[in-house]
């Protein structure tokens, strides 16, 4: 779809659909809904006083114009309640009234800028997510299936400012660009595991690095065997599949050697190994490298939006399978910062190939570190699908994290790490085991990374409630949500101006 920035009167746009609002509660439009309605006779505001058009937050009521205006067909975006009103909701927004008009086959639509009066909201701000909304709320996963509806393929963002047109052009192009890297992210994570495999990770990488001129490198078997990465050999030891350690690294800032570290867990099918888990939803499990595509698709846009600061991301790729020779329940295992790891379950693999990684990007020097990756079931029994925890070392870097992820609207909350918790941990025969007891399972998760961090500042983001939705909702949509991408891009941007500022 295309978006653009037209000077105009929404009313005398010529298009399939036009696009107005309604704050819930509001019994007498104002603005530019208060315009159409009055070209409609009114139509908009008696509708309101039968009780049709409420103006909750994602209703989208439709009024057709039989030729009282030049577009067919008049959309009302519900807004929600004021008080309640946030950029998020502007994206959420989008998703929604984009959805219900490709559904009535509008190919052509325009919108208002929608909260940017009454709402509060810059222009540019709500520009940009409405762009970012609308991309993701259409986006669907049509590789293997015709897609359902025919795209739309102009949105045109309609404003009375022609002052405004550079700056809000600037923002549509940021809104499009941190979409389409969220979207392509969504892209990987929905590919069945037959295709995406460690290697077809490795290639992904490749393509993101040649295209946005990364440095790209990919470790095998072999070079990891020569590291000592037991642990995340051990992991990859039941599948046919080799593992591959993938690095992608984007120098913003020649000055410094410093890097910023994003790790991504990149399990591309997790049967929970000898430790096999259920049959019943087992398919889900090719989300388990959620993670590291969040990580690679967010370094394309930040060598996109070129920040001043350096980044590199590693991704340990390996599936997860059962065979003869796989790794066992009992087993020990040596990271590469050489502590021992009792296995206790083959499905607490994650946490394995992340310890290898962390420790790994020690030795690289990068600082700060966040990891992502979909961890734990338990942190989805804690906060459910719509909160990732966020666990650290470092409270600084967890409310620079927190406040990123507020600005994407990427909801997180922090998890704590008492000290008391390490004691699940403890392991008769080795440094550590890798799993806690029955509870509080996404905590000594969380504490087992830390045995692999030392006191470089690290945040860990546990995205296994979140990676995937079951229901369309706002700019989320069935399957893959791409989590984290937007919050990293957020972060590279916001430490970039921080250190240009020291
Ligand atoms: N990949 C899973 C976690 C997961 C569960 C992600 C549900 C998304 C949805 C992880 O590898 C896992 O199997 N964790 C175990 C840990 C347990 C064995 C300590 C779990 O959560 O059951
Ligand atoms: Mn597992
Ligand atoms: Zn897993």
């Amino acid at each position: 779809m295309e978006i653009k920035v037209i000077v105009g009167d929404i009313a005398q746009i010529e298009a399939d659909a036009i696009v107005v609002n309604l704050f819930e509660g509001v019994e007498q439009p104002g603005g530019a809904t208060a315009a159409v309605d009055k070209a409609l006779d009114g139509a908009i505001s008696s509708l309101i006083s039968r009780g049709e058009i409420k103006g909750k937050f994602g209703e989208v009521n439709i009024v057709h114009t039989f030729g009282k205006l030049p577009a067919g067909i008049v959309a009302i975006a519900g807004l929600g309640k004021r008080q309640d009103f946030s950029v998020d909701k502007i994206r959420g927004v989008a998703g929604e009234f984009c959805r219900a008009l490709r559904k009535l086959n509008c190919h052509k639509i325009a919108t208002i800028v929608h909260g940017a009066g009454i709402g509060g909201i810059e222009l540019e701000a709500s520009a940009e997510a409405i762009a970012e909304g609308a991309l993701l709320g259409l986006y669907s996963f049509t590789k293997y299936k015709k897609p359902e509806y025919e795209d739309i393929e102009e949105m045109r963002i309609v404003v009375r400012e022609k002052e405004k047109v550079p700056i809000l052009e600037l923002a549509i192009g940021k809104g499009k660009l941190v979409a389409s890297a969220t979207n392509a992210a969504r892209d990987m994570i929905n590919e069945p595991a037959n295709y995406m495999t460690p290697s077809q990770m490795a290639e992904a990488a490749k393509e993101i690095a040649s295209k946005y001129n990364l440095e790209f490198k990919v470790f095998d078997r072999e070079d990891m065997e020569a590291m000592g990465m037991e642990a995340l050999l051990g992991v990859a030891k039941g599948s046919n599949q080799p593992p591959k350690l993938i690095t992608l690294s984007y120098k913003g800032d020649e000055r410094s050697e410093k890097a910023l570290g994003f790790l991504g867990k990149g399990i591309t099918f997790d049967s929970g190994g000898i430790s096999i888990k259920a049959s019943e939803g087992m398919g889900a499990m090719k989300d388990d490298m959620a993670g590291a595509a969040a990580v690679m698709t967010a370094l394309g846009a930040i060598a996109q939006l070129k920040p001043k600061i350096n980044v590199t991301a590693i991704i340990p790729a390996t599936e997860n399978l059962p065979s003869g020779t796989a790794l066992k329940p009992g087993d020990v295992l040596k990271a590469i910062n050489g502590k021992t790891i009792e296995v206790i379950s083959t499905d607490a693999e994650g946490r394995l190939i992340l310890a290898d990684a962390l420790s790994y990007a020690q030795k690289l020097g990068l600082s700060p570190i966040i990891d992502l990756a979909t961890l734990t079931g338990a942190c989805r029994v804690a906060l459910g699908t719509l909160y990732s925890g966020v666990f650290g070392n470092d409270q600084d870097l967890i409310d620079k994290i927190l406040k990123a992820a507020e600005k994407t609207g990427e909801r997180m909350w922090q998890m704590p790490m008492p000290e008391e918790y390490k004691e699940q941990n403890k392991s008769e025969i080795a440094d550590v085991k890798n799993t806690g007891n029955r509870y509080g399972g996404a905590i000594t998760a969380a504490l087992f990374l830390a045995e692999f961090v030392a006191n470089t500042p690290w945040v860990h983001i546990d995205i296994a409630g979140t990676a995937s939705s079951t229901k369309e909702s706002g700019y989320i949509i069935k399957g893959a949500t791409g989590i984290g991408v937007r919050t990293l891009i957020e972060l590279a941007l916001s430490e970039a101006k921080n250190q240009e500022a020291i």
